[in-house]
């Protein structure tokens, strides 16, 4: 396969790379106002333009040309910080086809499938895009994220997201972003790509893990976002029998925020609880096998009644005596 040779660096804004832009807001640019009751209202400054709440308007010249950081009060006596959205507030305010992979996800993503600067990622599907800005943070203008979308009518609300995030305008887009309309099953292979990580987010994802395995280099990562206990069933046992990689690593994450005032210290009343489960696993070299598991599968794991992909290395255990009584 060919390795990918170093590219030009496009003359491009630093903004460009990241998504932040500095300095007094512009026209063109989204702002995030907060009310005093904590609810948030996202919109786009544009010159001549009125807001309005149930506190009356505000007139969007009266911000563009401040610096972000400041509250401002509306005709009717409403008061609003306003900031540039964070990306972890852009994704989950911005327009939707598919649902979005949540930040608190992405942020483990980015971690634990150790996502680099320089990182040549091959992402699927692409949904709305909201992990693709992520990826495309962690890569930088020296990386690559190809993506792949089956649904045109999504790729086209991840074009307009992720351009809308990065800031770039018409055809053009993050530098280091492709994306490709089409089952990543069926173009990752034809395009002959050497990827170090693949991050998987789909219904099927077992259905792919050939192709992630034949693209990521030895070492890679191949991470799998999937929301349903079935689903994590059978994409850790397609991925352990496939052979080429290491025992997979499944878990999730639950976000409590604090509840910190005076004396009142406890956990908040909500929580980020289930969104997804995520699996990592490491592509070992061409022709390398794991060593066999020194520690048996739980009794009944692989009893009679299981039916998913089977390791070859599993036999069908006997019924459980235990489970019978
Ligand atoms: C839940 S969405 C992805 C959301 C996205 N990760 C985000 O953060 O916005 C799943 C997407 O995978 C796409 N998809 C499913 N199977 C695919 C495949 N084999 N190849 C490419 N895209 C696929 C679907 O069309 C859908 O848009």
């Amino acid at each position: 396969m060919p390795e990918p040779s170093p590219r030009e660096l496009p003359d491009v804004a630093v903004d460009a790379w990241s998504g932040v832009h500095r300095g007094p807001l512009r026209a063109g640019e989204w702002v995030r106002l907060t009310d005093q009751k904590g609810r948030k209202h996202n919109f786009e400054l544009v010159p001549g333009k009125r807001f309005f709440s149930n506190k009356g308007h505000l007139e969007h010249d009266d911000l563009i040309g401040r610096e972000e950081g400041f509250a401002v009060a509306s005709s009717a006596g409403g008061e609003y910080l306003v900031f540039r959205p964070l990306l972890s507030e852009f994704v989950v305010s911005m327009p939707r086809g598919a649902a979005v992979i949540y930040p608190k996800d992405s942020a483990q993503i980015v971690a634990l499938a150790d996502i680099f600067p320089g990182a040549h990622v091959v992402e699927a599907g692409v949904g709305s895009g909201a992990l693709t800005c992520s990826l495309l943070r962690a890569v930088g203008p020296h990386g690559r994220l190809i993506s792949y979308e089956r649904r045109e009518e999504f790729a086209d609300v991840a074009r307009r997201n992720v351009s809308r995030f990065f800031g770039t305008s018409g055809e053009e887009q993050h530098p280091a972003w492709s994306l490709t309309v089409g089952d990543v099953a069926e173009e990752l292979p034809a395009s002959r790509l050497r990827a170090d990580r693949v991050i998987l987010d789909m219904l099927a994802p077992w259905e792919c893990v050939d192709a992630a395995a034949d693209a990521l280099v030895p070492g890679g990562i191949v991470c799998v976002y999937v929301a349903t206990t079935t689903q994590l069933s059978r994409v850790v046992e397609t991925l352990r029998a496939h052979g080429g990689f290491t025992e997979p690593h499944a878990w999730e994450s639950l976000v409590r925020d604090w509840h910190v005032e005076g004396l009142a210290v406890r956990p908040g009343h909500k929580m980020m609880g289930h969104t997804a489960f995520l699996v990592t696993a490491r592509r070992m070299a061409p022709g390398e096998r794991v060593p066999m598991k020194k520690r048996r599968p739980a009794p009944g794991a692989y009893g009679p009644d299981y039916t998913g992909p089977r390791p070859a290395d599993v036999p069908v255990q006997a019924e459980d005596p235990v489970a019978e009584l």
